[in-house]
């Protein structure tokens, strides 16, 4: 049968994806934090916008560094988590739990990102516009734009239907359908923790680059260049990863 989303999904999935987050390792948040403070001009007192935010696993190395973070997420639990790691640490950092489509911020931020393929969660491809258009109205002219998204391409190459991973102790079986009429994956998650099962649902829109560029531009953004890596190699379709920068 054909795979079903749930409404909102984003929700009951984020509760169970937490150890999801030990799959980054600190050596490569931290190489690209060093990406994004040189590709955005990020210096001491510029304001950045993350969004989403997540645990802060960009915003709280940035703050470190002086950047005014202010961070937007669905998930409370993780604004939870990360508003109790700033203030340990005598960080401020402004946390917003919204939807990313309901942010309203009219150029304010010297940067903005979206980071971890946090993008493309909406059925409709109007709602994952209307999140781009969002991130620019919230830049100042002349602002820096980041999103980092998984390659469609390289998902065309590589497409797994079923495999099984392990994370802080969580079994995971991944079961994916894409659908081609509307360039998405539907996966279902089966969670097994000291033997309690859990399944769940996630929806990606699969982007290639051409096809981002095209939308950043309809938004209004310029300059648009896309990354496979931090050490700015050229996107193809061996490249599961990809960094696209642009300038409003
Ligand atoms: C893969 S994580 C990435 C988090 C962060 N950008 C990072 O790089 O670590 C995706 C994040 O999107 C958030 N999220 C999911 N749906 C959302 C929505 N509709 N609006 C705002 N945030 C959402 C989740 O709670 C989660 O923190």
């Amino acid at each position: 049968m054909k795979k079903q989303i749930t409404e909102n999904w984003w929700n009951d999935f984020f509760a169970e994806f937490r150890p999801f987050f030990a799959h980054k390792s600190p050596k490569e948040t931290n190489s690209e934090v060093k990406f994004y403070l040189k590709k955005l001009n990020l210096k001491k007192g510029k304001l950045f916008l993350d969004c989403p935010v997540g645990i802060g696993r960009i915003a709280l190395p940035l703050a470190k560094k002086g950047i005014k973070i202010t961070g937007i997420d669905i998930m409370p639990s993780y604004l939870g988590e990360l508003s109790e790691k700033a203030s340990k640490a005598k960080l401020s950092i402004k946390l917003f739990h919204q939807d990313m489509r309901k942010i309203d911020f009219e150029n304010q931020f010297d940067a903005v990102g979206n980071l971890w393929t946090s993008f493309g969660y909406f059925e409709k491809d109007s709602d994952n516009m209307l999140v781009l258009k969002k991130l620019y109205k919230a830049l100042k002219p002349g602002g820096k734009f980041v999103i980092q998204v998984i390659n469609r391409d390289w998902i065309m190459k590589n497409f797994l239907s079923n495999n099984w991973d392990e994370v802080a102790g969580v079994k995971i079986l991944e079961k994916r359908e894409f659908f081609y009429d509307t360039s998405s994956c539907i996966t279902e998650y089966l969670f097994i923790k000291d033997g309690v099962e859990k399944s769940l649902t996630s929806y990606i829109r699969m982007y290639s680059f051409h096809e981002l560029k095209s939308m950043l531009e309809k938004v209004g953004f310029k300059n648009v260049v896309g990354y496979s890596s931090v050490k700015e190699e050229p996107i193809s379709r061996d490249s599961r990863e990809m960094f696209i920068f642009a300038v409003k």
